[in-house]
């Protein structure tokens, strides 16, 4: 098939393309970069011995996204492209709302335009706000904590419209969980600019002798050892997963919603352990103050996606973290 991955340079999506290549399939990448690095997509034909096409462009830009449908045969999209930091998100709110919103308009309208029904949108655990309940069930009530969320819970509102007005659409909403790791091979892996925002990165960074400690954020929460809990999942079982939703839009479901999780969940001080055991040395923390917005617990129920696309993360924490520490250690400066 050829799939239209939107965002493929960035972290989840470069991971993705090259299991879709592994898979056989043809891959057309656009991304306007400001996230990511083209080195991405080189690293990925060369682990994969295969070629992808590559449109550098923005999804703002709907007369130049318009010549990727013209130049090629779209079967299936999916749909990564989109800014993702949470507390860059509380403080430039039109930005975030504009790419995110404006840019998956452009895509949805160009798919109606040129005939294609199938499109994977990633959506994350945010928009669940601060569970009631855990571990969490596609059906939980909804909410959103910021605009990013917000982006994320509108988006999802927005394509179960599109479906309703035209039931040939087939639509794959997948909520990740914490997406953490890299390819075994150490040469794709995650790349934040400046400081990072999320814990594995940052005590990567640590670990690699680029930061001095790790800040803890809070320890009197309500769970095991009173830091967070979240549900990391390994990026390579991730990608796996949306392998498994394309397969799935092909049977024509409608609009279906999958948790994409493992179910189980790891305090930060867990993750620090872990890691530390992975990259064979003590890792320096600090307990500080809470972050604003966090929550204690956060992981899934995975078990529908499991029996509806037979796929189940396979990869432990301590994988997650050999395999993190791997590309850190390889690459201490990322792509650059
Ligand atoms: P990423 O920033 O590494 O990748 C996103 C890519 O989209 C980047 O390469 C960026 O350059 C590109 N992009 C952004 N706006 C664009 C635009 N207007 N036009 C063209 N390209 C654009 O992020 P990621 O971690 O790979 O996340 C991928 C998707 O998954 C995002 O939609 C994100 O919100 C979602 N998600 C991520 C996480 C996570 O923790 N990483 C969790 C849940 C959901
Ligand atoms: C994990 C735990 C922190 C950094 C975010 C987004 C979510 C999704 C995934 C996109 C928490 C603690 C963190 C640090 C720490 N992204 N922490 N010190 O907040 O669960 O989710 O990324 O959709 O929307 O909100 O992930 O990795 O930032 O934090 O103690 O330096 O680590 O408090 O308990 P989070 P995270």
């Amino acid at each position: 098939m050829n799939i239209l991955v939107t965002g493929g340079a960035g972290y989840i999506g470069s991971h993705t393309c090259l299991v879709l290549l592994k898979e056989g399939h043809n891959v057309i990448v656009v991304d306007n970069l400001s996230n990511s690095s083209l080195e991405s997509l080189k690293r990925v034909k060369k682990l994969t011995g295969k070629e992808l096409a590559f449109y550098e462009l923005d999804l703002l830009n709907l007369e130049s996204l318009e010549r990727v449908f013209i130049e090629n045969e779209i079967d299936s999209v999916i749909h990564f492209a989109g800014l993702k930091a949470v507390g860059e998100s509380v403080s430039i709110p039109l930005h975030y709302y504009h790419n995110n919103l404006t840019g998956t308009f452009n895509l949805c309208s160009l798919m109606n335009k040129h005939g294609v029904k199938n499109i994977v949108f990633s959506s994350s655990a945010t928009v669940y706000g601060d569970p009631e309940i855990v571990p969490i069930t596609e059906s939980a009530s909804l909410s959103a904590t910021n605009p990013y969320g917000r982006t994320k819970l509108m988006l999802e509102e927005i394509l179960q419209d599109l479906y309703v007005a035209d039931n040939s659409l087939n639509i794959a909403i997948l909520r990740y969980f914490n997406p953490i790791g890299a390819h075994e091979s150490g040469e794709i892996g995650e790349d934040p600019n400046g400081i990072p925002n999320n814990l594995v990165p940052y005590v990567a960074q640590v670990a690699v002798g680029k930061r001095e400690q790790v800040g803890v954020f809070g320890d009197d929460y309500d769970t095991p050892d009173g830091t967070g809990v979240r549900d990391y999942i390994h990026v390579m079982d991730l990608a796996g997963g949306h392998l498994k939703a394309l397969e799935k839009l092909n049977s024509k479901p409608g609009v279906v919603i999958y948790n994409l999780g493992t179910g189980k969940g790891y305090s930060v001080l867990d993750v620090i352990k872990a890691f530390s055991k992975a990259a064979g040395k003590d890792i320096p923390y600090s307990i500080g103050p809470r972050r604003p917005g966090d929550i204690a617990n956060c992981y899934a129920e995975p078990s529908f996606a499991e029996k509806e696309l037979g796929w189940k993360a396979v990869k432990n924490i301590d994988d997650m973290c050999v395999d993190s520490w791997r590309w850190q250690s390889q690459n201490p400066n990322g792509f650059s």
